[in-house]
Order: structure tokens, then sequence, then C-alpha cells
């Protein structure tokens, strides 16, 4: 810690030799210094305990604790504090113990007042370096930790702009076809609850649900004589209906963070047994997210209402799913999506929760 300049500077003076004790803290008390002077490592211990010092001056040898176990504790306690060591003449194995312990300096006994002085200048202007780089560094931190916490809420506002830009692309879709974007809400939920229970990972959920949400964006391809067409197809008109998916895929593939739904657009028309379009891709060469999507699709088709016939019972449309597990659908989806309960399936209906995705 930093004394404010207006204060003077703390020494703690530790010796149990009266007379060294009492001419240094006489001559730092004339530096300008505010010296505490006590005579055993113990009691020097309990005053740095009261507060901090910025330089303690202790002499290795004394009765009771001695220096080293001092200098232990201050290193402990304050990390900050500068240690002087006094050290006997000729004892050198001490000093450098001293140093190696983390001393800032030694002097040999009695210390001379000019070396006093300036190994004490030395050790504090140490100090203050060392201080001044902990708040310079401390200060970077702070200013990574705001720009990062800035980034994150910027990318999270990015995804939150795509997000809603292609929910309201899908909305669009969705009037177009005079229906409104419940039919879409709904899949992306039962999608990713089916998508959870396989235990697949967080980060994949976001894909998958973007792939359900865009699964019939192709359709913008498919003319209105055909799409909107209140009676059965022919041939030719089922033909060019069946080319949404291929459709889809080319106008997501460009963008770069819609590759895997690109992909799930794609196969969303895939059957398990092989039987689907545009590809016949079977078993798991269909995408995940593309498989859990067929069933939670149909699921909603059959329990949802149309303007020409009522919408199925969600007892029905479960049997039917079980049905078809193994050849329309990957049975492994299947039965994750027949584990959940109807009342489970039927909050995930509610379309007046948040959007999903
Ligand atoms: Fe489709």
């Amino acid at each position: 810690m930093a004394e404010s300049p207006s204060e003077p500077t703390r020494i703690l003076i530790v010796d149990d030799d009266t007379s060294v004790r009492d001419v240094i803290a006489v001559l730092l008390g004339e530096e300008g210094y505010a010296v505490t002077a006590v005579s055993s490592a113990e009691a020097a211990l309990d005053a740095a305990r009261l507060s901090e010092f910025s330089l303690v001056i202790s002499d290795v040898r004394m009765p009771g604790k001695d220096g080293f176990w001092l200098l232990d504790r201050i290193r402990e306690l304050h990390p900050d504090t500068a240690v002087i060591m006094l050290t006997a003449f000729g004892d050198t194995e001490a000093a450098v113990e001293c140093l190696r312990n983390g001393a800032a300096d030694y002097l040999l006994k009695p210390p001379k007042v000019t070396d006093l002085i300036r190994a004490i200048e030395r050790a504090l202007g140490r100090r203050r370096l060392e201080l001044a780089r902990q708040r310079y560094r401390r200060s970077l931190e702070n200013r990574v930790r705001e720009k990062t916490a800035e980034l994150s809420r910027t990318l999270g506002d990015l995804q939150a702009t795509y997000s809603q830009t292609l929910w309201s692309l899908v909305a669009a879709l969705d009037a177009r076809e005079h229906e409104t974007s419940d039919h879409s809400q709904r899949v992306v939920r039962y999608t990713l609850a089916v998508a959870k229970r396989l235990g697949l990972a967080e980060k994949e959920l976001p894909d998958i649900g973007r792939g359900a949400l865009l699964h019939d964006i192709g359709k913008i391809g498919v003319p209105d004589a055909i799409l909107l067409k209140p009676a059965k197809l022919t041939p030719a008109e089922w033909a060019e209906m069946r080319k949404h998916p291929q459709i889809g895929f080319n106008i997501l593939q460009s963008v770069e963070f819609l590759d895997v739904p690109a992909q799930i657009v794609l196969c969303h028309q895939e059957r398990y047994d092989g039987g689907g379009y545009p590809r016949s891709l079977a078993g798991d060469a269909i995408p995940i997210g593309a498989r859990i999507f067929a069933i939670a699709d149909c699921f909603d088709a059959m329990t949802s209402d149309r303007p020409y016939r009522k919408g199925g019972t969600v007892d029905a449309a479960r049997a039917e799913i079980a049905r078809y597990s193994g050849t329309q659908f990957d049975p492994r989806c299947a039965d994750a999506f027949l584990s959940m309960s109807p009342d489970e399936l039927a909050d995930l209906a509610r379309t007046t929760q948040a959007r999903p995705i």
C-alpha cells in the first residue's frame, strides 16, 4: 500500500540490543521517518499485524524467534513491505539466507549511518517502483476486463440482431402462406427439446434451432400458383415443390454463420430409411438436426388446426411417430421425442413464451 505524500514513511526497527535500536530509531526519526522500535520478533509481528510498515529493519539473531522467522511472517502478511536484515560481521551464510528468503538487503552490525540511509533509500525506491508496477498492471487488467465485457455485449447485440432478422424473414414467408409464425416457433422448441434430451452439446443448439426455423425458406422460390394451390398438385408441380430444400440451401450457403443450418435445410425432407428427398440420404448421413426436425415438424403438422381440418390429438400424433420410428424417423430421435410427456409438449407448444433462439 502506498502512503499518502503528507504522511511520513513508517519504519519498524526490531533488535534486542537496546543501544543499536535506539541509535537507529533516533537517527531515522531525525531523517523524517515515523519509527516504531521493538525488542523481539514476536513484538514486531504484533505491530505488523496492527498496521502495515513500508520498511522493517530487523536483527537476525535475537532471543526467542529470530529474524528469519520474522522475515517469513512479514513476507506472508505484507508482501510489499521491504525488509533489511542486520547480520553479525562474518556471518555470510546468514546474509545469503536473508536475500534468498526475500529480504531487500542486509547490513553488517553495527551499520554505518551512510550505509544505512543508502540501503533504506534503495529498498524504499524499489518498493515504490514495485507498487507502481502493480498499480499499472491492475489498471491494465481492469481495462482488458472492461473491453472484454464491452465486446461480449456487442456480440450479444449482434446475435440478437441476426436472430431478429431470421425471425422476420420467416414471418414474411409464413405470411405468404397465410400462416402465423406460431408453427415455426413450436417446431424450433420441439427440435431443441429433443436435441437436449439426446445430450447434444449446448453450443450446437443455436445452429440446430436456426436450421429448424429456416427449414422451408426455399419455398420463396416456389411459384404462388403451386405453393398456394388449393387443389392437389400435379406430378410436375410436385417436382417443382420438391426443389425447395435445395433452393433454401442455395440461399443460405453464402452466409458463413448459417453453414450448419444450411445443411439442415437441405436435408429436412430426407427420411431415415432413405425414402426422402432431394438426395435420398439414409441413417446417420442425414444431419442430426434434420433427423430431429423431421419428427418435430410431423408432430406439429398432426396436432395443429388447418383451415380444412381440425388438428389431431397429442396421443394420436405420438402413436404415429412411434409407428414410423425406424422408417421415416431415426429411432433414437423418436425415443427422445416420445420420452417427453404430453404436459411437457403442451408447455413447449405455448408460443407466448420468449423466442427459443
Ligand atoms: Fe419443407
